[in-house]
């Protein structure tokens, strides 16, 4: 089937091949923080952990939405899962509109035996609200799973350069806003590497979502994944020539943070260790998502998860240890950063 077919390349050619922006980074290696060298705490008294609706998790960080719905998502998805689990931490579920088109794909998205603890977030497209999905559709998604909120993520640079993509994204923020009143569950929009404008900041406003994930520019590129797939020399090329498209998620971040006062705010894209984890929720960000670094040891096992996330919690942990910071709402709040 032609979805399932989609996503197993997205996968292969994620792990085979440098899907990253290569022209800028998400930004964060513009800042730095300015060392402390008598924090005057003790390491161990480091409290890194954050409240999401009434769940907490050990530290600001989550496994960004990836795959689900073909043989190898199943083993990938319980691989994050359990890693959370064991760690405390959040996870974003793939894309779940195959559930809706191949029902016996379900299975590799449920993943509350392994993790019955952790915040889950369910994801689908929000184009997919112009193509028949409504508030019946987001209710079995986010049921079917057991999740505790749903990503509604944006991608109209990823539709495009797919010939089969769809494209019409009009009236969307009119849905969204329709959607956030009716549906139980808090609604986060997140994109898919080219960030979130102020514009549109603006304009998710009052529809009524919980939160925003900026997912800017800097990491993983769809448009480049999208011309590795690419059948002729056409698609080649448009995927080639907009690999660099979005806002550099730092960029993005600090407008975002500016207008969206009343809103959770997350950040991923191109978040690459532990610094840029503290470095986002310096600049604004209430947590942090992680998606390709993840992918790989994803492949392999859950310890292989694991190692990595705790790589990531440590260097935060270190971080904060180096700047005096005993916990987040102290790391949230400090004025140690500054543009090179
Ligand atoms: C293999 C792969 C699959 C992805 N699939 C989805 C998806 O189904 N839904 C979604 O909202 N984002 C998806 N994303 C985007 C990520 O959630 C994230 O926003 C983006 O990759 C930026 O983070 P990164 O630079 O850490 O990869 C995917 C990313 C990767 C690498």
């Amino acid at each position: 089937m032609e979805i399932i077919d989609r996503k197993k390349d997205h996968i292969e050619i994620c792990l085979d091949k440098d899907v990253q922006f290569d022209k800028f980074s998400s930004g964060f290696d513009d800042y730095n923080f300015e060392h402390q060298g008598l924090p005057e705490i003790d390491i161990d008294e480091i409290d890194l952990s954050i409240e999401l609706f009434g769940k907490k998790l050990s530290a600001p960080i989550f496994v960004s939405s990836m795959t689900g719905g073909l043989d190898q998502g199943e083993k990938i998805n319980k691989n994050l899962a359990q890693a959370c689990q064991n760690l405390g931490l959040a996870m974003g579920m793939g894309s779940q509109r195959i559930t809706l088109e191949v029902p016996e794909s379900l299975a590799t998205f449920q993943v509350r035996d392994v993790a019955p603890d952790i915040f889950i977030f369910a994801n689908v497209g929000a184009v997919q609200l112009n193509y028949g999905y409504g508030e019946k559709e987001l209710n079995y998604l986010v049921d079917s799973i057991n999740a505790n909120a749903l990503f509604l993520h944006l991608n109209p640079l990823q539709e495009a350069i797919q010939p089969e993509g769809d494209k019409n994204f009009k009236n969307l923020i009119e849905k969204i806003t329709d959607l956030s009143k009716k549906l139980p569950f808090p609604i986060f929009i997140k994109e898919t590497g080219c960030g979130i404008s102020k514009q549109l900041a603006e304009k998710l406003n009052n529809t009524g979502i919980a939160g925003i994930d900026v997912s800017g520019g800097g990491g993983t590129s769809w448009s480049l994944i999208e011309a590795y797939r690419a059948k002729n020399p056409f698609q080649a090329k448009l995927g080639e020539t907009f690999k660099n498209w979005g806002i550099p998620t730092s960029q993005s971040l600090i407008n975002v943070n500016k207008i969206s006062k009343d809103k959770i705010i997350f950040a991923s894209g191109g978040i690459r260790s532990g610094i840029d984890v503290a470095k986002a929720i310096t600049l604004g960000a209430d947590a942090v998502g992680i998606a390709y670094p993840l992918l790989k040891p994803a492949t392999i096992s859950v310890e292989a998860v694991e190692e990595k996330l705790k790589q990531y919690i440590e260097e935060l942990r270190i971080s904060m240890f180096c700047l005096g910071l005993k916990s987040i709402p102290e790391l949230k709040s400090n004025n140690f950063l500054k543009r090179i």
